[in-house]
């Protein structure tokens, strides 16, 4: 089985396998979370059954030239129609965890949290049902990215109002399914989405003004998920015993040039950018970090603008600081960073938004085999050994990793990616002590992958989307986690 990857544009002198060194055999911890993910709108299908309102997923998706092909998640693998076959594909891996989301909209399908629809309750109840069957914990994220239309009308994130709207979703989660879920996310991703949605205009709302809105968005999410936290800490923990935590997604930033201090300093701010804009005032000080703070400043500055970062009040920064009882993180790639004086030689990046703030972005390092993100294992250590430095005593599962083509089902590349990735994060808590707990699999099957549609595949199950019953086969990366799995790490023999 080849384990070298393809090797991208990099600085002369930049060797990638400074950070490699062999490979580790040995085990995960005992007690190690092994896993796989999906999201509502990502495989849910049956957009319109039983009450479901649209979201604005639906909508956008629908609106032709937003996303590849005109595809969209109506039908997606309709899991909603497929939920017991689909625990058994998680069981047949051997899992003993599951993370999906649940759609907002077929709980409230408008979003008032005064009409509830009932079917949308039971659905999410028999898929806990039959997960805890199956003898498999569920890790539920509360937002993956599907909000009512509805509230999407009135300006969705942008509108403070939501803020508040959100904790009553949350609520009727906490109370409906609470008593069969340990692990709760609020937030998936939700720089990502600020940033397409509201800054590349690749996602619904499809805008181009991440300074404006962006930011404004960024504050709302923060406020929603701490205020979710309290929530759950002050009428539902001591019954349900339960932890509270949030998936982000940053990149590694690798310095461009490691011997050049400027550079390693444009990594570290770039750190700071993309996973503290989230979990500086969540894990750490209640308010965002200085970086950010001074990065849109500059920007703003340079376009003569007052800086478009809202500020929060000395209550707020109380509210909140220290709402998370575990950090989800969500890994996929590695950018290398430069600095300013650098990143001025070469221009504008397609990153260049975030960049403006970080330093630069390569934007070579971006393209690869993998048909999204450049893949580098070795990033998943020094970005876990990161998290464990920076936030120091917080536990991390990671909630996403995964590899995307075009759905082969011999996929070597994919069985490639899972084992060097879980190589390099054995090494990070074996040899470094960093403090990861468990690992989720993006994803169980081929599903809508956003404005990509469904050109492009992460699953470790194939789904026929030409077959009215949307066939899933497995792939030879889904025999190859199972073994692993089963194993829990690598055997000396092997
Ligand atoms: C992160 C998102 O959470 C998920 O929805 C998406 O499919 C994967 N990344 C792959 O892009």
């Amino acid at each position: 089985m080849a384990t070298n990857f393809p090797p991208p544009t990099l600085p002369a002198g930049f060797s990638r396998d400074r950070q490699q060194g062999d490979f580790l055999k040995e085990s995960f911890p005992d007690d190690f979370a092994w896993g796989s993910a999906t999201s509502s709108y990502q495989i849910e299908g049956a957009h319109d059954a039983d009450g479901k309102g649209p979201s604005v997923w639906d909508t956008f998706s629908h609106e032709p030239g937003r996303v590849e092909c005109n595809h969209n998640g109506d039908v997606a693998c309709d899991h909603y129609n497929h939920l017991e076959e689909d625990v058994q594909l998680i069981k047949n891996l051997g899992l003993k965890h599951y993370r999906f989301s649940i759609s907002w909209c077929r709980i409230l399908p408008t979003g008032d949290p005064s009409n509830v629809n009932q079917k949308g309750i039971d659905f999410y109840n028999r898929l806990l049902d039959c997960l805890a069957e199956a003898g498999i914990s569920a890790m539920v994220t509360i937002y993956h990215w599907d909000m009512p239309q509805a509230l999407g009308d009135k300006g969705g994130w942008m509108n403070a109002e939501i803020v508040d709207l959100f904790k009553e979703f949350a609520r009727i989660c906490f109370e409906q399914f609470g008593g069969k879920v340990k692990q709760w996310l609020t937030l998936n991703e939700p720089m990502v989405f600020a940033l397409l949605g509201y800054g590349f205009g690749m996602h619904h709302p499809g805008q181009r003004d991440f300074f404006g809105k962006g930011c404004r968005v960024i504050h709302h999410l923060i406020l929603a998920h701490a205020k979710v936290y309290h929530l759950y800490e002050a009428s539902f923990k001591e019954k349900q015993n339960g932890r509270v935590g949030i998936a982000l997604c940053s990149t590694w930033n690798e310095p461009r040039n490691p011997n050049s201090e400027e550079d390693r300093q444009a990594a570290e701010r770039a750190m700071r950018v993309a996973m503290g804009w989230f979990a500086w005032p969540i894990f750490k000080t209640g308010d965002y970090p200085e970086e950010v703070k001074t990065g849109v400043a500059a920007v703003c500055e340079k376009n003569g603008i007052k800086s478009t970062l809202p500020e929060f009040t000395k209550e707020e920064m109380r509210l909140n600081k220290g709402t998370a009882d575990f950090l989800g993180w969500n890994y996929y790639t590695t950018s290398l960073v430069w600095s300013p004086s650098e990143a001025e030689k070469v221009g504008p990046t397609p990153f260049s938004q975030v960049a403006q703030i970080t330093g630069s972005v390569d934007p070579e390092w971006k393209r690869g085999k993998c048909m999204f993100f450049h893949v580098v294992p070795w990033g998943i250590r020094n970005m876990a050994n990161w998290l464990t430095k920076t936030f120091p005593s917080v536990d991390i599962y990671i909630t996403e990793n995964g590899y995307s083509d075009e759905g082969q089902l011999d996929d070597s590349d994919r069985v490639d990616f899972f084992r060097n990735h879980l190589n390099e994060l054995l090494k990070a808590i074996r040899l470094d002590g960093a403090r990861v707990k468990g690992y989720y699999a993006w994803s169980l099957m081929d599903n809508f992958e956003w404005s990509n549609g469904y050109n492009v595949r992460f699953g470790m199950h194939h789904v026929d989307f030409t077959d009215p019953k949307r066939r899933r086969t497995k792939k030879a990366s889904a025999d190859f986690y199972k073994h692993l799995v089963q194993s829990n790490g690598f055997k000396e023999n092997e």
